[in-house]
């Protein structure tokens, strides 16, 4: 069993979207019961409310029902409960690298580390865009999900 959180900055438009996409991505490989799944974001303006109305409809498009999400924060308990925080950008990942408790389970990385091409590029935030970068963070997250399973299953969680 790997688990794995995704985060953002606002939890209403990219994590939600990398985690549906990736549950997408291991529910088509008949791989969903090896997986932990949920996304969580930095910053709590947010706590309790729903995905952003355009990453739902831009879900909606490739068989994705964001609906039910609600977002929530990084806790504390995370970095021990998780295998891998997945930032979605730079700020994302310097935001849990200064959460992060000494006695730390997860490993952090960058979600675009597991793409085989732009490795290291930030999902760029599409909450003050249009309806385009909403398109652009679900392909960016079906390119790096494939990456994230074989990674994850050629890796285990060690427990
Ligand atoms: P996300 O996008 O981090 O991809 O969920 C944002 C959502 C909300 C805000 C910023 C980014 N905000 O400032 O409220």
């Amino acid at each position: 069993m790997t688990r794995i959180l995704f985060v953002c900055l606002g939890n209403i438009c990219r994590s939600p979207i990398a985690e549906a996409v990736f549950r997408q991505h291991v529910a088509t490989l008949g791989v969903s019961d090896q997986y932990v799944l949920d996304s969580a974001g930095t910053g709590a303006w947010h706590i309790g409310g729903p995905a952003d109305s355009r990453g739902i409809a831009a879900c909606a498009e490739v068989g994705i029902d964001l609906n039910s999400h609600r977002a929530r924060q990084v806790q504390p308990s995370d970095f021990m409960e998780y295998d891998y925080l997945i930032g979605m950008d730079q700020n994302n990942l310097q935001t849990l690298r200064g959460l992060e408790p000494t006695q730390c389970r997860a490993k952090l990385a960058l979600m675009m580390d597991f793409c085989d091409v732009d490795t290291g590029q930030d999902i760029p935030d599409p909450y003050y865009g249009d309806d385009a970068g909403f398109d652009l963070a679900i392909e960016l997250c079906q390119r790096a999900s494939a990456g994230l399973h074989h990674y994850c299953q050629s890796r285990g969680t060690g427990r």
